[in-house]
């Protein structure tokens, strides 16, 4: 949350930190402002987007070529002109960004009030930025020392860049828990809160790890920790495709990425499930597979989408390996003392890699002795470095806040992580393993089937979008589904939904069934088919709308619904990759309708990495 971007060079710096801020807008979109510091520092911040700032910023003097840009998710204060950053310390010596939560700033506060600062703001940056100064001015000391002195003293989060007035031509930055990556050019340096902003513009990159120090000049780059001086460099390619960035003809970036997924899915098992070969091979995970395959339990935890996509991977884990799986919410899972030791694999799954609670959740199963595995769809994301081994999504970025190609590109590691494990493990016969190795191959080709018929979710969506609440509904591997299905509605488009296992539905929200109330049930063709009939007929006797998703050949539930979706019939183990995609074109075709910014959803932003 909040997006952080820093230039020192010798191009203009205003264009490329409105560039980069863009792409990193879906980090938070509450206010947005920039700081061109090459002598004399100008500060330009209002409230909303970035073509908000644009805006304003149109006709003054952005000449410079260092400073600082920061776009934001509000924490701590309402999403105002006075809260956005940068923010300036009382007497002017210094200009900060910050991403992340200090959560003693309320006792800092009062001792620098006692010391005669007086506060503009209700952000904790605010405060930071002061106490900064604080040391600076008391100690007569350098930028550099203040700033690491003044982090000594922070509890919480931070991702920062700062820039000190006295001491032009020069970037600090830091962090602990918010990522930061450095973009490395020839006489120029970028910083930024990830890789985007550095895509066309840099070859290489450094990661900064937590408690890392960056001194940053035009022409060197100085790494510290807090605690010592000690460098600490290595170098990562950056190879990123820019065109990922545009919406590439649609109007929004998430019809995009709903339309991408039969290629995303198809980069996510690429090289690795092999159809002619009857094989999977998941490099990421080789050396780990003997301690995976003798696991006593396996525990995912994860959070929102990416969770539910770890609810489909206890289903395929249990049923096709046959190792016991539970899978928790990270944020309670960190907090709740969990029984986690040597005997156990812990998969975290996200697709930003920086979620905060997932990382806080990774860092606890590891010091118990866990082996720690990461599902992550970002390039050197901290998941992907504080985790032992793992398998990257590659769906390509996704810009979109509402997660969509992410979860299926997770849901298709997932089944290949589930198969390998069953074939190893002898609970997959060789037939059985060759057939779904076939049938994953050909889910792209699937998906793009129910794609072609967007015109009928969009007619779908003009019959439904005034409804106040909806209902999702599913057994088995869609249980997990009609969850996703109830987030994407409620998420972009702001209607109430809640997703329930099909079953549990006697136990209390039938009693919200009635004529006013559209049920969105997933009546596929599995073993719980019969029983969802009859779901669907104690649905109807209570004369709810009822929009069914059935496999392609249903002759029941068309007699029984109101509006039937089919899509092409398979294995039920695939079920979540085909049945998501009309919910995902509903949600959307909805939120479109009523107004509301599909992208970035109100109070929303994409990666989560507050607590
Ligand atoms: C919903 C959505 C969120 C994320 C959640 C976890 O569409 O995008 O619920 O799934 O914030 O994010 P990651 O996967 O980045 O850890």
């Amino acid at each position: 949350m909040c997006g952080i971007v820093g230039y020192i060079g010798s191009r203009p710096v205003y264009p490329l930190l409105v560039e980069g801020l863009k792409r990193l807008e879906y980090r938070g979109y509450d206010s947005a402002g920039v700081a061109i510091c090459d002598t004399t520092a100008r500060i330009y911040k209002c409230s909303g987007k970035i073509r908000d700032l644009e805006a304003s910023v149109s006709g003054k003097d952005t000449q410079g070529t260092a400073g600082i840009g920061h776009t934001r998710w509000a924490t701590h204060g309402k999403p105002n002109d006075v809260n956005a950053h940068p923010h300036v310390s009382g007497n002017g010596h210094f200009i900060l960004v910050h991403n992340g939560i200090i959560e003693n700033y309320s006792v800092l506060k009062a001792k620098l009030q006692d010391r005669g600062y007086t506060f503009k703001s209700e952000t904790d940056t605010e405060v930071l930025v002061n106490l900064i100064e604080y040391i600076y001015l008391k100690g007569k000391t350098e930028a550099e020392v203040a700033v690491r002195l003044a982090l000594t003293k922070v509890a919480g989060t931070y991702g920062i860049v700062v820039i000190c007035n006295d001491e032009p031509g020069q970037l600090i930055a830091a962090r602990r828990s918010s990522p930061l990556v450095i973009g490395i050019g020839a006489g120029e340096y970028f910083i930024a809160s990830d890789t985007s902003p550095l895509a066309g513009q840099v070859q290489s990159v450094i990661y900064m790890n937590d408690d890392d120090v960056a001194i940053i000049k035009r022409n060197e780059l100085v790494l510290k920790t807090l605690a010592t001086d000690e460098p600490r460099i290595k170098l990562h390619n950056l190879n990123i495709d820019t065109g990922e960035f545009d919406k590439g003809g649609y109007d929004h970036y998430m019809l995009k990425e709903i339309f991408e997924q039969p290629v995303s899915i198809t980069n996510t098992f690429r090289g690795r499930l092999l159809p002619d070969k009857n094989e999977i091979r998941l490099g990421g995970l080789f050396h780990v597979m003997p301690r995976l395959q003798e696991a006593g339990r396996i525990i995912i935890v994860a959070c929102g989408t990416s969770w539910h996509a770890g609810l489909i991977g206890e289903y395929l884990i249990e049923d096709l390996a046959r190792i016991p799986v539970e899978v928790e919410y990270a944020s309670e899972f960190r907090y709740r003392n969990p029984v986690v030791g040597p005997g156990d694999v812990v998969i975290a799954i996200s697709q930003s890699g920086e979620t905060a609670d997932t990382l806080a959740a990774v860092r606890l199963a590891r010091e118990a002795g866990a082996l720690v595995l990461g599902i992550c769809n970002v390039t050197g994301s901290s998941l992907s470095r504080e985790t032992d081994a793992g398998v990257y999504t590659h769906a390509g970025f996704e810009i979109g806040v509402a997660s969509t190609k992410a979860f299926t590109a997770q849901v298709t590691v997932l089944i290949m992580t589930a198969l390998l494990l069953g074939y190893k493990k002898g609970s997959l016969t060789k037939e059985q393993y060759a057939s779904f190795i076939g049938e994953l191959d050909s889910i792209p080709a699937s998906i793009e089937k129910i794609l072609a018929d967007n015109e009928f979710y969009l007619n779908l969506a003009k019959e439904f979008k005034d409804f106040p609440s909806f209902i999702f509904l599913g057994r088995g591997y869609c249980f997990p589904v009609a969850l996703e299905g109830a987030l994407k509605l409620k998420e972009i488009s702001y209607i109430h939904a809640e997703g329930y296992p099909a079953a549990e539905m006697k136990h209390g929200p039938i009693a919200l069934m009635d004529e006013n109330m559209p049920v969105v049930v997933l009546a596929l063709k599995d073993k719980s088919y019969d029983k969802i009939i009859s779901n669907l007929q104690e649905i109807k006797a209570r004369k709810a709308r009822i929009i069914a998703i059935v496999n392609e050949g249903d002759t029941l539930v068309p007699d029984i619904a109101d509006r039937v979706i089919s899509i092409p019939a398979g294995s039920v183990i695939f079920s979540a990759l085909l049945a998501v995609i009309p919910m995902q074109l509903i949600a959307y075709h909805i939120s479109v309708m009523r107004g509301c910014d599909v992208d970035q959803p109100r109070n929303l932003a994409k990666s989560v990495t507050v607590e």
